[in-house]
């Protein structure tokens, strides 16, 4: 698939622009804080609903309360027209084909994209919440109505939160209304965690493919869902239901002595082992870029190999700057054959690519 057209008002250093983009491949180049990582931003949030720098608030320009992304996509000759509104203190709103729609899912899976930037390294070196969104931002595209899981999941661990809060510290506190939070949280908790065990399924090959002729080391890697309970994610989707209600008994007053969640994949770890050795800490700065990139490479195919769109626009956001030589090949002999490749670079030599390119400037929010 591929983006024909791009219009943001008010969208960060954007107070409007209307642009074409071409086939092929794309490329912004400007210096520093012009604008360049915001417009490919825009066009990545469509995909996910979420930015891979920031909340969603930083997205509207600071003096505004109202972002517009609007884009025309273009997937087997059929044109889409996606708007998206960001607002600050109302709901976002979507439409298609200039139809405003219910809900966030009518939208998501048209425009399938994956970005790559030199935050790609955070994957295998921070904490957690990073490898969760990577494999939530990846099923959303795959499947857009987990978004709606996620939200719902995120709505009900707040609120049980809340009640969890408030029973903290009081005897003979009523727990009735704890027990239906405790469905719901159970309910999305199976969701959640089998989704993101079929998908860590279908991608481990892919990764391992990828991993095998970026790096000339032989590491064998392992994906696996972790959580603090020693809870089997194997088991079906009934024994994982039953194995979380035990988990949250067992837990039930050390939840009500801190007023947190503590059962639930909002907390889990998605464990990287390189020969089984965890990536976080072991893995060397080359061996964590290679498997960061094969990460993002195999979310690339699989989107090509299972969704309607086929390939995924590859947007390069600066990561150039951040590679060796190896890397670099490895990464640019991907994209070449994608049919739309959008590219950032300040230094427009750092780009390693010889084909043709369209190439666009980018000053202070204005692209000629
Ligand atoms: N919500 C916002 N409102 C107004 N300006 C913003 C907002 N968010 C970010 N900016 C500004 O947008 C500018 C450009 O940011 P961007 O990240 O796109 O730069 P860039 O061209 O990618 O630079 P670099 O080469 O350093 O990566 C920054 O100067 C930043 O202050
Ligand atoms: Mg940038």
């Amino acid at each position: 698939m591929r983006v024909n057209s791009l219009s943001l008002i008010s969208y960060r250093n954007y107070d409007q622009l209307d642009l074409e983009l071409k086939p092929g491949i794309n490329l912004f180049f400007g210096k520093n804080g012009q604008g360049k990582t915001n417009l490919v931003e825009a066009i990545s949030f469509c995909s996910t609903l979420s930015s891979h720098r920031s909340p969603n608030s930083s997205l509207i320009a600071s003096d505004k309360t109202t972002a517009s992304i609007g884009t025309v996509i273009e997937n087997n000759q059929k044109a889409l027209r996606l708007g998206v509104e960001i607002n600050k203190d109302a709901a976002n709103r979507f439409s298609l084909n200039g139809n405003i729609v219910k809900r966030s899912s009518e939208i998501l899976g048209l425009l399938t994209s994956v970005i790559f930037s030199p935050e790609d390294i955070d994957l295998i070196r921070r904490d957690p919440q990073t490898r969760r969104s990577f494999l939530n931002n990846l099923e959303i595209q795959l499947k857009p109505a987990y978004y709606k899981t996620l939200q719902d999941y995120d709505r009900v661990l707040k609120q049980r939160n809340t009640l969890l809060k408030s029973a903290r510290g009081k005897p003979n506190v009523d727990l009735s209304t704890l027990g239906l939070w405790d469905e719901n949280l159970i309910e999305l908790s199976v969701k959640i965690i089998t989704a993101r065990e079929e998908l860590i399924t279908k991608l481990l090959p892919l990764i391992q493919k990828n991993y095998d002729e970026i790096s000339s080391a032989e590491n064998r890697i392992l994906i696996q869902q972790q959580n603090n309970f020693e809870i089997n994610y194997q088991q079906s989707a009934d024994d994982l239901k039953k194995s979380l209600q035990q988990t949250i008994e067992t837990q039930r007053q050390n939840e009500l002595d801190r007023g947190v969640t503590l059962v639930g994949p909002h907390r889990d770890e998605v464990l990287i082992t390189l020969n089984g050795l965890t990536a976080k800490e072991h893995a060397s700065q080359g061996e964590a870029w290679s498997l960061a990139l094969s990460l993002k490479i195999a979310s690339a195919e699989l989107i090509s190999e299972v969704s309607d769109t086929g390939q995924p626009v590859m947007i390069l956001d600066d990561v150039f700057s951040v590679l060796d030589t190896t890397r670099r090949d490895a990464l640019t002999s991907f994209v070449t054959g994608y049919e739309q490749v959008l590219i950032t670079a300040a230094v427009e030599q750092d780009v390693p690519i010889e084909s043709a390119m369209n190439k666009f400037s980018i000053s202070g929010g204005q692209v000629e």
